[in-house]
């Protein structure tokens, strides 16, 4: 095969210690509409995705679930694919750090490093917080952690190092060699001002731990996380496999086209895996893409604000393309963007429903009714107005404008486009009246009508083809009713004005968006609410138990500020970005929790929630009304008099249409996540302030 012609495209493997949510869904879709677009173009494309299940962060989530971290990873993992495959994301394959191929592989590269010199034996000895499980730059016995304050101790511990620092000048040449490596350029000048300041040897290898992939020949280590998860992007496509097939694969795919990436995690693409390929002797990625974060309603999503949206919420209500349209044209590429239910509705109904629904179904319901279905002949001579051409002009304007754009990663600005001639056609209908036309008699009105709705009719097949990667369940229907069967069998890379058969019988014509109104946000915003009580029930006291800091896993988002603190690692700009992903928090964020003890005075069930319990606790200063998700395993009648533990500083919200002014902490067991409700051996006042 033509190597040229191939184009191989990657997601971020995602951790499993976090269900999946909108900012995942985020990265996976669009390089879902990428990827379709190539495939259109006819080239041989390659798209992957997958888990991270690797870490002590896993090993931990596993243990307070009691579960074997294998089951753990299982079960999450198959949530991420399931998701994805109900977004319907045409990936190639799924890659899983667990699986066999991915071991076999990561530990290859491990030892090409090795073979070239590149890989040492060291012992850090430094200051260590218990508590926090964690390496800390303090200096002197007994220096206090700057994370949580208690003294530390001074241990000493070995590992593996990787001579990161030979590769500074290679890097920043690399980079000044290749402006596309990474995009957008604001990144690209945020990596080489930090590579400017140095770069010190990077520990490789963990013995705190044992969930993690065997360093070769020293099976008391395991590899460090991120070597581990970066090697998938070449493991996934036969790097270090023995079957010759999957080598050829590997010749063939490898180097990858595009990392697509969340800008936190910029520096381990940018900086450690082209050193780590480098140090190996392997072609480098040719670009590493950079998008930013998705917040909700202006705030960055996480557990603990408890604002956290899944995509199935709105594809539940209002289907695959209206989340995946939203986010590609709301948000600008490579900048944060917010996402609020008011606002994707006001997008699907302006743009899917308005303007492409209705451009679609009124010419082809005309083509219908005046042409019985048949696509109208226009003729180039008779009954001609500038006004038609003008519009052909657009199309194919808009056909280049699309195309530089989007393969520009400029996604808001290329649908923009297109839907500026959605716009065109729509006013062009509107001012041509064609139903008037209609009712004209005489052959020069029958030849303007056919012109007018040809015109349209090959307009609208024009945004149909270029919308498909974005769109490619409602465009495949709006192929079909245009009579052009499989839409992505349509060869893209041919799109040019003329091509809608004359004569063609058009499908059966449907509605293909229907408006949404007032009653989708009220649905999208009740799934939400009930997600997050089940959510609150199980997985967020399974998050406390699993909360300290990890022991020497080095900079993961979510824990990025420790990554300097393990000894010779260079420090992590990331860490500003970073620590509300399921990580380290500091010991001032802790404290705005309040948490309190109450006593339950009223306990009831909710009606028409199995799950749900409306509480009224006493919090000493006041009574509280709580609605907590624990039905299942607790009577009403057994909680009235007993102690419990709750979050008493969180904005209240509605379940069920009764306000909940708190949360209840308990501890999440067992697979199903049954609720055990935290409580004291001692006996302690209402009211008493925990910390
Ligand atoms: N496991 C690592 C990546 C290893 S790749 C070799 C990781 N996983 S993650 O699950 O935390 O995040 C994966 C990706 O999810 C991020 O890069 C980012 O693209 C995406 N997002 C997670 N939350 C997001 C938002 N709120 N908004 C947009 N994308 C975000 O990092």
């Amino acid at each position: 095969m033509d190597k040229g012609q191939k184009f191989y495209i990657t997601t971020p493997i995602y951790y499993v210690n976090a269900r999946p949510h909108i900012g995942h869904a985020y990265t996976t879709l669009v390089c879902d509409a990428i990827a379709r677009r190539k495939r259109m173009l006819g080239i041989d494309t390659f798209f992957l995705t997958g888990t991270d299940e690797h870490g002590v962060h896993v090993e931990r989530s596993a243990t307070a679930a009691q579960t074997p971290p294998q089951k753990w990873v299982d079960k999450v993992s198959a949530e991420f694919r399931g998701l994805f495959d109900k977004m319907g994301i045409s990936y190639d394959d799924f890659i899983r750090t667990t699986e066999p191929r991915h071991k076999l592989g990561a530990q290859e590269l491990w030892k090409r490093i090795q073979e070239k010199g590149f890989i040492y034996k060291g012992t850090y000895t430094g200051q260590y917080c218990v508590f926090d499980e964690l390496y800390v730059d303090s200096v002197g016995p007994g220096a206090p952690c700057p994370e949580c304050g208690r003294p530390t101790e001074t241990v000493s511990e070995e590992n593996y190092y990787f001579k990161l620092s030979a590769f500074a000048d290679k890097l920043l040449a690399h980079y000044q060699q290749n402006p596309e490596f990474i995009r957008p350029e604001t990144r690209r000048n945020e990596v080489i001002a930090f590579l400017k300041t140095g770069l010190r040897d990077l520990s490789i290898s963990r013995s705190t731990f044992k969930w993690g992939i065997a360093v070769p020949g020293d099976p008391r280590h395991v590899m460090y996380v991120w070597l581990d998860a970066l090697s998938n992007y070449c493991t996934a496509v036969g790097f270090g496999a023995k079957e010759e097939d999957e080598q050829k694969k590997f010749q063939h795919f490898w180097p990858a086209d595009v990392h697509m990436i969340g800008k936190e995690i910029i520096r381990f693409h940018c900086v450690y895996w082209p050193a780590f390929l480098m140090a190996a002797d392997l072609p480098l990625p040719k670009s590493i893409v950079a998008h930013g974060w998705l917040l909700f309603e202006e705030s960055k999503m996480s557990k603990s604000r408890g604002n956290i949206v899944r995509a199935e919420t709105v594809i539940d209500v209002l289907g695959n393309d209206a989340l995946r349209y939203f986010l590609l044209r709301e948000i600008v590429f490579g900048q944060d963007g917010s996402f609020s239910f008011d606002a994707l509705v006001q997008r699907y109904n302006s743009d899917l429903a308005n303007d492409l629904g209705n451009l679609s179904s009124r010419t082809l319901t005309m083509i219908n009714r005046y042409f019985n279905g048949s696509v109208p002949y226009p003729s180039p001579t008779v009954a001609r107005k500038a006004t038609d051409d003008v519009i052909k002009e657009q199309a194919l304007t808009v056909i280049q404008e699309f195309t530089q754009l989007f393969d520009d990663f400029q996604f808001s600005r290329a649908l923009e486009t297109a839907w500026s001639l959605v716009g065109a056609v729509n006013k062009y209908l509107v001012d041509e009246e064609p139903w008037i036309v209609a009712e004209k008699e005489g052959e020069e009105n029958k030849a303007r009508l056919a012109t007018i709705l040809y015109t349209a009719a090959e307009a609208l097949r024009i945004v149909t083809a270029l919308a498909y990667p974005v769109l490619p369940e409602s465009a495949s229907k709006i192929w079909n009713q245009l009579g052009l069967g499989e839409i992505s069998k349509f060869n893209l890379a041919e799109l040019k004005w003329g091509q809608l058969p004359l004569g063609g019988k058009l499908g059966k014509v449907e509605p293909v968006f229907p408006r949404a109104d007032k009653t989708s946000i009220e649905r999208m915003q009740q799934m939400e609410q009930e997600r997050a009580a089940q959510a609150a029930s199980t997985a967020s006291s399974t998050a406390t138990a699993s909360s300290p800091a990890p022991a020497g896993e080095g900079a993961r988002p979510g824990q990025p500020a420790s990554q300097s603190a393990h000894g010779p690692a260079d420090a992590a700009p990331a860490a500003k970005a970073a620590p509300a992903i399921d990580g380290k928090i500091s010991i001032d964020d802790f404290l705005k929790v309040e948490l309190r003890v109450g006593q339950v005075k009223v306990a009831e069930k909710v009606k028409g929630a199995d799950k749900l319990l409306r509480l009224e606790v006493d919090i000493g200063t006041e009574v509280r009304q709580l609605v907590a998700g624990i039905a299942l395993a607790y009577k009403p009648e057994d909680l009235i008099g007993r102690k419990v533990v709750i979050v008493a500083n969180l904005q209240p919200r509605k379940l069920r249409g009764l306000e909940s002014n708190g949360m209840i902490v308990a501890a999440s067991v067992g697979e199903d996540g049954k609720p055990v409700l935290a409580s004291f051996l001692e006996d302690v006042p209402i009211g008493a302030k925990l910390k």
